[in-house]
């Protein structure tokens, strides 16, 4: 099965341009308790590397593109944000890194769960431990 989960967002568009609404157990297949943007990456700089041992999370890239390497600890899969339109759907104890960041990109995610630094697994090795239990 592919880790790679792409939702094909709607996009309802008129005369005047486009717009893609996101809903909570609609759009996404999940309450949404928070939302964040990244922004202004600098040049040749990666982000992410980790995991969630409970977050399920919808990455939008509202403009520019960067590149989404999922890892479930078997196989490792990799995926091009390049439009407002793709809603990448990543679900928990999912290893990811973003990378290629285009300098117009705005990066949005909407989340299942409140910040909690608790919840995240940022070494990749106890990431690979913590698959296999
Ligand atoms: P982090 O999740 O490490 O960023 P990324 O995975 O994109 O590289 O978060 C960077 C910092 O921002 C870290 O100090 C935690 C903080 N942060 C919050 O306070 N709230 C949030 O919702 C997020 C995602 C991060």
């Amino acid at each position: 099965m592919s880790l790679i989960n792409l939702i094909e967002l709607p996009v309802l568009g008129d005369a005047r341009g486009s717009l893609v609404s996101i809903e909570a157990n609609n759009t996404v297949p999940f309450d949404i308790k928070r939302a964040y943007y990244i922004f202004n990456t600098k040049d040749n700089v990666a982000r992410g590397f980790h995991a969630h041992k409970n977050l399920k999370q919808l990455a939008v890239c509202v403009s520019g593109q960067c590149r989404f390497e999922l890892d479930n600890g078997l196989q490792r899969e990799s995926v091009l944000l390049d439009s407002p339109a793709k809603g990448l759907f990543i679900v928990d104890m999912v290893w990811r890194e973003m990378h290629d960041f285009s300098k117009d990109c705005v990066l949005i995610v909407f989340a299942s769960e409140h910040y909690d630094e608790a919840d995240y697994i940022r070494d990749y090795e106890d990431f690979l431990e913590q698959v296999k239990s």
